[in-house]
């Protein structure tokens, strides 16, 4: 099977060829594109989504046909479509969702709908074999959830973000240190020569039973902390701040990967979305699955951001189970479809 997949949730337009023979947990990657905005919106220091949908409208049809002629295959040649319809921006979704409406009516192939939490999750099948029943933790700009999977297209999320995502409080305290949009990568790159102890933040993992993330919190001490300091005319050690924010943010994903670990002791975990890309997060976590003797399993950084390999990675197994899509798909800005 041939999947053409169409990701434009948020500021990536992406498109890939992604081959994988039924029933075989095997792909061959044929193409992967992906045209970033991130120049367009980091004089704004931040998403503009307006902005966002009229570049995708510009760009999904001509990297679409650079996907396939880089696959070296024609429409005809495509077995399905799968788009991401939800969560993400309104406007974004509706563009990559219309146009691969429009190419799965105009050539009569199957259309997949896909969710962009479990997209991301997809990625990690690409370079290792993931047994069900696994947890899968998804770190991005706009998304922090905390998964269950019985098999790769049943999954309950189980704990969330209550409010900003990890990526979105980097980015905004990014802003506030004069850090260029999106921060997370450059905060990476400081907080490794930063002193963790040097500010004692909050947590992100509210003190409930719950599963839940907190991260308005933590992201609106340190932008305060950041805005008392430069009053008085302290010197800040952008260094030193990225370093504590750092062990806050993995200190409390660490607390609520434990906490899931006893509820439902997980023997894999699949961590991926941008932030994953993240060094001090992904060691962090390694221990920590060390520990507990559980299979971490974490796309290549290259593979975290977002893609649409990962998009037809998971259209297949909606595929192989049946789930095709109507050409009424619509686009949804939360996941209608994830159990909470
Ligand atoms: O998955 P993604 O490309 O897009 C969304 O679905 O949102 O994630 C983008 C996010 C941004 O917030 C960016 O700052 C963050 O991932 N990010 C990182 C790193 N690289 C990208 N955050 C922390 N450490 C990194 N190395
Ligand atoms: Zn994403």
């Amino acid at each position: 099977m041939l999947y053409l997949a169409i990701e434009s949730s948020c500021d990536e337009t992406a498109a890939a060829v992604v081959y994988s023979p039924q029933g075989q947990d095997v792909f061959e990657i044929r193409s992967n594109l992906v045209a970033s905005q991130i120049e367009i919106h980091a004089r704004y220091g931040g998403v503009v989504p307006e902005i966002a949908s009229r570049a995708h409208a510009e760009t999904v049809a001509p990297l679409t046909q650079r996907a396939l002629a880089e696959a070296g295959v024609t429409m005809e040649d495509i077995d399905a479509v799968a788009v991401t319809s939800e969560p993400g921006l309104i406007g974004a979704l509706l563009v990559g969702v219309n146009f691969a409406k429009g190419l799965a009516y105009a050539y009569k192939k199957p259309l997949i709908s896909v969710n962009h939490i479990r997209g991301h999750i997809a990625a990690c099948f690409i370079e290792h074999k993931v047994k069900a029943p696994y947890a899968a933790f998804v770190a991005s700009g706009g998304h922090t959830s905390l998964m269950y999977a019985e098999s790769y297209t049943d999954y309950e999320t189980v704990g969330r973000t209550r409010d900003d995502a990890i990526g979105e409080a980097f980015d905004k305290i990014g802003r506030v240190l004069g850090l260029t949009y999106p921060a997370g990568a450059e905060m990476d790159r400081l907080a490794s020569l930063g002193n963790p102890d040097a500010y004692k933040l909050p947590g992100a993992a509210p003190l409930d039973d719950s599963l839940d993330f907190s991260f308005s919190g933590l992201k609106t001490y340190v932008i305060n902390l950041l805005n008392t300091e430069k009053m008085r005319g302290t010197e800040i050690v952008k260094e030193d701040i990225c370093a504590s924010l750092t062990k806050a943010v993995t200190t409390s994903v660490v607390k609520r990967l434990k906490d899931a670990h006893r509820i439902y002791g997980y023997k894999t975990l699949c961590a991926a979305g941008g932030v994953m890309a993240n060094s001090h997060l992904r060691s962090a976590m390694a221990d920590f699955c060390k520990k507990e003797n559980v299979e971490l399993v974490m796309p290549s950084v290259s593979l975290c951001g977002d893609n649409a390999v990962m998009i037809a990675i998971a259209a297949k197994y909606e595929f192989e189970k049946g789930n095709i899509a109507n050409l009424g798909l619509d686009g949804e800005p939360s996941s209608k479809h994830d159990r909470v």
